[in-house]
């Protein structure tokens, strides 16, 4: 009998225990092959910044990052810097080129677009566009948006090793009777990398990793160098994390949560200000009430 009330007692006390403890199970932070996904991405729905919901995805142990353009593989998140590193498999390098409008370019979501960017030290090298292509519409006047990023440029990039292979034209720029065969732009200059509504057969990106400048193209990071910002909210997590909580969003996509074990608050963990919050402890306090005055009562019956 004693083993029974005792039993009852724990029973009804851990819940209010765990409640007023800030000793919470991390419940969003996880792993895809040995890339550490944390605030504000995540795996699970719910978890993370509301701006990169439905953003990525493990498959095969391969951390893939979707958007309208395609999917890319994250070879790195750089936590510290707030960049994301991508890799397209249909994106041109330094070996080889891939023509025939196969390569996702990079186009996001409108509601992504604060959160996503790619970083200013980023060459996009558009290649094989179309002399109607809306790149050139100033063309021949002198407005071509063409120019080095970071000192990255299609001069340079025409001594790579795939250009032996199809020979650039070096038309345009350089004999005044055609667009450029290739065009590098900084993603600020046009906003969205997309293939398709600028007439070009394919593209490369690289990015510098400043201030280590890479000597030439052979020697470029090929890949897209993603910066994200939080567009100011970094301070919800900070404080939700602080009394041990995870970082997540409710159901509608749009308002930021805190979860925190059984409950969820809008604000931390520490708080009962909120109605979820006052709600759960209210029912956790009256089972625990009802425990105890069962116990109470058994005892006195004995
Ligand atoms: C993950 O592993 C790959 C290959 O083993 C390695 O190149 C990469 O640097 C690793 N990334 C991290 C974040 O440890
Ligand atoms: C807390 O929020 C997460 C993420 O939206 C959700 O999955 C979970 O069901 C919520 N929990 C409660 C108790 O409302
Ligand atoms: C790219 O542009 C084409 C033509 O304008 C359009 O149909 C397509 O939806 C665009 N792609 C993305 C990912 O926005
Ligand atoms: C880019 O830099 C190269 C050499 O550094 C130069 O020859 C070329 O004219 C520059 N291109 C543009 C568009 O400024």
């Amino acid at each position: 009998m004693v083993h029974l009330l005792f039993t009852l007692l724990i029973q009804a006390l851990v819940p209010v225990l765990a409640q007023n403890n800030p000793i919470h199970v991390k419940s969003c932070r996880s792993y895809c092959g040995n890339i550490t996904v944390d605030y504000p991405f995540a795996l699970q729905p719910g978890c993370g910044h509301p701006g990169f919901r439905d953003l990525l995805f493990c498959i095969n142990d391969f951390l893939m990052f979707h958007i309208s353009s395609g999917s890319y593989r994250v070879l790195d998140v750089d936590y510290a810097y707030q960049a994301l590193t991508l890799h397209d498999p249909h994106m041109s390098n330094c070996d080889s080129i891939v023509l025939g409008n196969r390569g996702n370019g990079f186009v996001v979501e409108w509601w992504r677009a604060p959160f996503l960017n790619p970083t200013q030290d980023n060459a996009f090298m558009l290649i094989g566009c179309s002399p109607e292509s809306p790149l050139f519409q100033g063309f021949p006047g002198k407005h071509l948006p063409c120019r080095n990023v970071s000192s990255m440029g299609c001069e340079e990039y025409y001594g790579c090793p795939a250009w032996d292979v199809i020979g650039p034209k070096r038309v345009g720029s350089v004999y005044g009777t055609g667009p450029p065969e290739c065009c590098s732009v900084p993603f600020d200059a046009i906003r969205a990398i997309n293939l398709t509504k600028l007439e070009c057969q394919g593209y490369s990106s690289a990015y510098n990793l400043a201030p280590v400048r890479a000597g030439g193209p052979d020697e470029w990071a090929y890949g897209i160098r993603v910066k994200y910002s939080l567009s100011g909210s970094a301070a919800f997590c900070t404080a939700c994390e602080a009394t041990a909580g995870s970082c997540g969003y409710d159901i509608d996509g749009v308002n930021e949560v805190c979860i925190c074990g059984s409950w969820n608050s809008t604000s931390n963990c520490d708080s009962v200000h909120t109605s979820s919050g006052r709600r759960t402890s209210y029912l956790v306090d009256t089972k625990a009430g009802f425990l105890i005055s069962m116990i109470v009562w058994m005892y006195y019956k004995r």
